[in-house]
């Protein structure tokens, strides 16, 4: 029990300075509960507000993808440069050790694999009792705006975003482009619009090469891109450059990362990016620079 307080005389209340309250950082998100805010402060840097997510979950509807083929050895040394690891539970409890101390986004839905003819056709694949025990930070759904599973996808995402709510854990809408849509600047504002009117806490698209800007200016909600299919290193850190640029709060990049031909030197170029706001110039001689050194270390000295 504690002592009895006498201090009176010394306390010091600074009565005359209003409390302070902080907007927080992140666009659209004020309102959110402190827990939400502070699982979201481990997936955005609030020094820069922007993330970069780590994505590695296309194993459950691919299977082990190229690059993927061993999470322990090919993806855990990568953790210490993202902000935050986008996988599914299985390789969350099977491979990644829980010293990791950033924002976890588990993938939430699934059910078709590669073999099916219909990949739109996805159920929740997650209960939020499990996301809570595994202390995700968000969970991750993809929705099909425009595609045959439609209802179906936003479904699912409602039914996450008010599991969600319930506990303070974020809902990340992925925006599925079917092969039937055109990726355009006019259809990624109606989805990720759509995404973010339902509840979406932050949205996950494409980048696309005209009027981005108004994508993001349309969405109330926090937008990070996804990195697609592997480009040369240095296109890849311009899509990233340009996304940011246009309002874009960060990426969520899987295979630009793992299959560089030198993946801990493509995380950091694409943190050079995102967080420093260096040019596509300096991030890729940046990545030059330390994919150089991987492959000549300096020469161990005689006798070690
Ligand atoms: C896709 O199946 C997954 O949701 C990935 O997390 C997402 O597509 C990002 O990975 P990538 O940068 O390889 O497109």
């Amino acid at each position: 029990m504690p002592e009895e307080d006498h201090s009176q005389a010394s306390k010091d209340y600074r009565s005359e300075i209003p409390q302070r309250s902080e907007r927080f950082f992140l666009k659209g998100s004020n309102e959110l509960d402190w827990g939400m805010k502070n699982r979201l402060a481990s997936i955005f840097d609030p020094r820069s507000g922007r993330t970069v997510m780590l994505a590695f979950d296309h194993g459950y509807f691919q299977g082990p993808t190229t690059g993927l083929e061993r999470i322990d050895l090919d993806i855990v040394p990568l953790a210490r440069w993202a902000d935050t690891l986008m996988c599914t539970r299985g390789i969350l409890r099977s491979t990644i050790p829980p010293t990791f101390r950033g924002g976890v986004v588990l993938r939430a839905s699934g059910g078709p694999s590669i073999l099916s003819d219909d990949l739109s056709n996805e159920a929740i694949a997650l209960s939020m009792e499990e996301a809570v025990r595994l202390n995700a930070a968000a969970v991750a759904v993809q929705v099909f705006i425009g595609g045959k599973n439609e209802r179906q996808t936003v479904r699912n995402m409602t039914r996450l975003v008010d599991a969600g709510n319930r506990h303070g854990i974020a809902t990340l809408a992925v925006t599925a482009v079917g092969r039937e849509l055109t990726r355009d600047a006019r259809y990624m504002r109606l989805a990720t619009r759509i995404c973010a009117e339902l509840g979406a806490t932050y949205v996950k698209t494409y980048f696309v090469d005209e009027g981005f800007d108004t994508v993001t200016a349309a969405c109330p909600v926090p937008i990070v891109i996804a990195g697609g299919k592997k480009l040369p290193e240095k296109e890849a850190l311009e899509v990233a450059w340009r996304a940011v640029q246009q309002g874009a709060s960060g990426v969520d990049m899987g295979r630009n990362i793992f299959q560089s031909r030198d993946p801990q030197a493509m995380i950091q170029a694409v943190r050079a990016v995102v967080h420093d706001g260096e040019t596509p110039e300096h991030a890729f001689a940046l990545f030059e620079e330390l994919a150089n050194r991987t492959a000549s270390p300096a020469t161990a000295p005689a006798g070690a």
